[in-house]
């Protein structure tokens, strides 16, 4: 069941919307940032609220990769695996995340520290190769350093 703070922040923002399944995208969004991921109770919770089927707002959740139907770790790593950053060094960067963290794209570290995920360009192509964890964009990154980035995010 949505909790009365999700239905407050989902009241808030759905109402610069036409019609509350306008904003199913940011109501995934609300509670999953207090959820974490977006289970399949969860998704029933939030179609029940927008008044869609849960095969309609799962649609949307399964189109967006900035919503998680599986659950993941405390932060999300996105390595950009584009063009340019391929050029510039995309192996090097996963090899050391991979070998640092000892997970493959798509996997969680047991301690649900780290989900590492493939991203398309970032838009910071002129920085190659880049990443980024959680919401903060790491560029022109030189994997050498990869324990520094890491130990920022406990
Ligand atoms: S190709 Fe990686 S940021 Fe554009």
């Amino acid at each position: 069941m949505l909790t009365p703070e999700e239905i407050r922040e989902l009241e808030a923002d759905l109402a610069h919307y036409p019609q509350k399944q306008s904003g199913c995208v940011d109501a995934l969004k609300i509670v999953q940032r207090r959820r974490g991921w977006i289970s399949d109770d969860t998704l029933r919770e939030v179609a029940v609220y927008l008044e869609m089927t849960p095969e309609e707002l799962d649609g949307v959740a399964t189109f967006y990769p900035v919503i998680f139907r599986r659950q993941v770790g405390r932060h999300i790593i996105r390595i950009c695996d584009s063009v340019s950053c391929w050029i510039m060094g995309y192996e090097k960067v996963y090899s050391a995340l991979n070998g640092t963290l000892g997970i493959r794209l798509g996997e969680t570290t047991a301690d649900g520290r780290f989900t590492l995920l493939p991203s398309a360009c970032l838009g910071v192509c002129e920085h190659a190769p880049a990443l980024m964890i959680d919401d903060d964009l790491i560029a022109d990154w030189n994997p050498g350093n990869v324990d520094g980035i890491l130990s920022r995010y406990p």
